[in-house]
């Protein structure tokens, strides 16, 4: 029998276990499974209205594959109402929160069980809209997360958009210099417009692999690294910039540096972001200079380190550097070149640490590994 209180015990059951359940497809088992013991049913369902108002089977307990049509045709009217019903031993839920009909659930009556009681059907109704307002809570939880994501991957778009065009800004400016020196005969444009092509390729190729560098799948496949040559070809590759800004770039590689184990391109592109990141901090201060420098540190391990005397950073933005998206530059700035960088010593099995004084300057030092063991 279905006294009021096992309904009450029942429906305060479920509320108590409802918090704690954040799954949408565990919840409607749950209910299911609980509805099940307060009304003698041999089958229950569970539909959810789609967008466009059709009801969908959620689940079924026992799980069946299909719905008998006359009772999808009857769940369909009932939704469209919005009232309980009992019809031929079938009794008809409507699933409703927020003053809107979410659903319907229908339980059908165990073979030669008695009909069902107004007290029963009370208790259904209950069960049911105790269970619409958890499920309501849970949808609108999953749908907030979606959108989370979506505006994420829209942040992130914009920022890559952002970049390419100012890489794009770059090709067009060779192109021009290119057709110049065509058009001009003249040599030295053509010359130029040739070395800023091969620049811009350069940064495309380099913007490419720092993007893929931060997808989840990306695994490092260590070589040997003659780090000397590369901090040698960052010294060219900046030399006019540096030049340009009225900036001293200092370059030291210990003499005794041995070889080591890594990825080439992803040191050359983390060093750039460093040394790129100090220039932008300059903002024409007189005396400017970085230092970069690479030395061993012990049997396992050597240091990376870019310093300058610029702008420091104060402790807020300490805080928040390896963040996506972070940055101090607004437009100009894509807050992804840290996260390259941490990505850089994660995937050497290192860390990165930051010394930074307002005002004095920022010193960032990569400690990484010298060699990796093979996998067999
Ligand atoms: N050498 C530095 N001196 C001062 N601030 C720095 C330095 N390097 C990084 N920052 C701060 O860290 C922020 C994040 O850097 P980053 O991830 O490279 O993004 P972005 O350069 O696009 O802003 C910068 O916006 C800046 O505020
Ligand atoms: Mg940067």
């Amino acid at each position: 029998m279905n006294t009021p209180e096992k309904q009450h015990q029942a429906t305060h059951e479920l509320g108590r276990v409802y918090d704690s359940i954040t799954d949408s497809k565990v919840l409607t088992e749950f209910f299911l499974a609980t509805v099940s013991r307060f009304i003698p049913a041999r089958q229950s369902y569970l539909f959810l209205a789609a967008r466009n108002k059709t009801l969908l089977l959620e689940a079924s307990a026992p799980f069946v594959g299909e719905v008998p049509p006359d009772l999808a045709v009857e769940a369909q009217k009932i939704f469209e109402d919005g009232k309980p019903r009992v019809l031929k031993g079938r009794m008809f839920l409507p699933l409703i929160a927020r003053n809107s009909v979410m659903g319907i659930a229908c339980l059908e009556r165990t073979a030669g069980a008695p009909v069902f009681t107004p007290q029963e059907i009370e208790t259904g109704f209950d069960l049911a809209s105790e269970f619409s307002g958890a499920l309501k809570n849970i949808l609108l939880f999953e749908e907030n997360i979606k959108m989370e994501r979506l505006a994420a991957v829209g942040q992130a778009m914009g920022m890559v958009v952002h970049e390419i065009k100012n890489i794009m800004q770059l090709a067009r400016f060779s192109d021009e210099m290119t057709r110049m020196g065509i058009k001009e005969k003249n040599e030295k444009f053509l010359t130029t417009g040739l070395i800023k092509m091969a620049k811009t390729l350069k940064e495309m190729d380099g913007f490419i692999w720092e993007m893929l560098s931060l997808t989840k799948d990306y695994q490092l496949e260590p070589e040997k690294v003659d780090l000397a040559a590369i901090l040698t070809e960052l010294q060219s590759d900046l030399a006019e910039r540096a030049e340009g800004y009225h900036i001293k770039i200092d370059f030291k590689t210990d003499p005794d540096f041995p070889a080591v184990e890594g990825d080439g391109r992803s040191l050359y592109r983390a060093l750039l972001n460093l040394v790129k990141n100090a220039f932008e901090a300059f903002q024409g201060k007189q005396g400017a200079c970085v230092k970069i420098r690479a030395r061993v540190k012990d049997d396992e391990r050597y240091e990376l380190t870019v310093e300058d005397n610029a702008s420091g950073m104060s402790e807020e933005v300490k805080a928040k550097l390896f963040e996506a998206f972070f940055s101090t530059k607004g437009k100009r700035g894509t807050g992804l070149g840290l996260m390259v960088v941490a990505r850089t010593a994660k995937m050497h099995q290192g860390s990165v640490n930051v010394e930074s004084q307002p005002g004095v300057g920022t010193k960032f030092i990569l400690t990484l590994r010298r060699f990796f063991p093979r996998v067999p």
